[in-house]
């Protein structure tokens, strides 16, 4: 007994070294189950910020922004009054281009012609002759390139925002679906195809049809679907009170699609600008047709087109000048026919789709009801179906407003239908 305590004294004065294991079993003590995790985390997080930290300082001398506390701003004011407004010149003529000693000419507008150099900030790959040119009061020297200009409204005329029909939103008109997607993706997509087979992707596609049979409606869906840039032209746009006006508008807007990697135009209700020629027995000649020429011309492209594709949408196809239809110019023609009974059916429910009403309403025999009837008119039902559950206070549509709408808007209103004038087309 006394030897062990012994024993123990004696290892205690000069106790025996830990050994590794006692050493990880001691670590262990004051751990949680998740502490090794967490300090793994931990160290990963810090690294990442680390690395955050680095990226950011890169970037800050990549945009020359500094911390907010080396700012300083009273020279930067200083230096932005001393700073003039550029002005704008046109560069007519480079003299010795792409040698060293390179010059200029350059035409401001109601001033005079200078021979400059450029500034220091522009490298003589990006100017070429006949462009608009940003160049300072007192040198002239050239110091920013400037896009070509374009008039305004022309440029308005681009849609930016897409518009939220989709093809699912067309009732009917699979055939002519088809033929668009046919024209206007297919080129786009697979170029390829056209080349190998050593022809000409048609330019353009014309629509027409009776009044509300779905045109601008078709336009609106392929400008959802497509990536390339759509412009919107509506005919009576292009007539403007001044000689040429309208023609350079046309130029300007064919110029600025070919500025785009894909485009597509759509000139809707055409018949504004693209009637037949006549000789108006004046003798004077009409400026609208001049508009339409220019239209003719581009579409001919002296110039490449690229990749523009022209549609058109008109319900009077037989004013249009033959000029403008011929093959070559407008190749396709797709013609939007008054709706079948299936196609009536579809629409009804695409209309209905967002509407409160009762279930199973027997929405072919209400198209059956229809006949000779465009999606307008279907449309138009469907409103006063619901104008008729309005006036009832009551909250769901009903088969009975449905029918009563039908009578009101195809029978009430027979007189003022498009359809029997278009009745003699299909
Ligand atoms: N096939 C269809 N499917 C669904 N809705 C249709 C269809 N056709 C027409 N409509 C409805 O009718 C409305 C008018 O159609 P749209 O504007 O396309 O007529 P349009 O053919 O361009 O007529 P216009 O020649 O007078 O310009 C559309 O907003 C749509 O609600
Ligand atoms: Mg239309």
């Amino acid at each position: 007994m006394t030897r062990d305590i012994e024993d123990e004294i004696r290892d205690e004065k000069n106790p025996r070294p830990l050994d590794e294991d006692d050493i990880a079993l001691l670590k262990t003590y004051g751990l949680s189950p998740y502490s090794a995790a967490n300090k793994k985390v931990e160290k990963e997080i810090k690294e990442l910020a680390k690395r955050i930290n680095d990226l950011c300082g890169i970037k800050e001398s990549d945009t020359g922004l500094a911390l907010p506390s080396q700012w300083d701003l009273v020279s930067d004011k200083q230096m932005m009054q001393e700073e003039q407004p550029l002005q704008v010149a046109r560069c007519t003529k480079i003299i010795s281009p792409n040698t060293e000693d390179a010059k200029y000419v350059i035409n401001v507008k109601q001033i005079a012609k200078f021979v400059v150099g450029l500034g220091d900030k522009v490298s003589p790959t990006d100017i070429e002759e006949g462009m608009r040119v940003g160049v300072d009061r007192t040198k002239y020297q050239i110091q920013i390139p400037l896009p070509p200009k374009i008039d305004p409204s022309v440029t308005m005329m681009t849609v930016e925002e897409k518009p939220d029909v989709t093809y699912n939103d067309v009732g009917g008109c699979k055939e002519q679906i088809e033929k668009m997607r046919e024209v206007v993706e297919l080129p786009m997509l697979h170029p390829e195809k056209f080349v190998k087979l050593g022809i000409d992707p048609p330019k353009g596609v014309l629509c027409y049809g009776p009044p509300g049979t779905g045109k601008t409606l078709l336009a609106r869906a392929v400008a959802n679907r497509t990536d390339a840039c759509f412009i919107r032209v509506i005919g009576s746009e292009l007539v403007q009170k001044y000689v040429g006006e309208g023609a350079r508008m046309v130029r300007e807007l064919f110029q600025m699609a070919r500025s785009k990697k894909a485009c597509i135009v759509f000139f809707d209700e055409v018949d504004a600008i693209g009637g037949a020629r006549f000789d108006d027995g004046v003798g004077g000649d009409n400026e609208v047709q001049r508009t339409m020429l220019e239209i003719v011309n581009q579409l001919d492209g002296f110039d490449a087109r690229g990749n523009i594709k022209v549609l058109m949408a008109t319900n009077r196809p037989d004013t249009l000048d033959p000029a403008l239809l011929r093959p070559g110019r407008l190749d396709r023609k797709v013609e939007f026919g008054l709706p079948d009974l299936e196609s009536r059916t579809q629409i009804f429910k695409i209309h209905t789709r967002t509407m409160n009403c009762e279930r199973d309403i027997r929405f072919e025999l209400l198209a059956r009801l229809c006949p000779n009837s465009t999606g307008a008119d279907i449309r138009s039902v469907c409103t006063e179906a619901g104008m008729y559950a309005i006036r009832a206070r009551r909250k769901t549509v009903t088969e009975k407003d449905f029918l009563d709408a039908v009578n009101k808007v195809i029978k009430g209103y027979q007189k003022f239908s498009a359809t029997p004038k278009y009745m003699v087309y299909n």
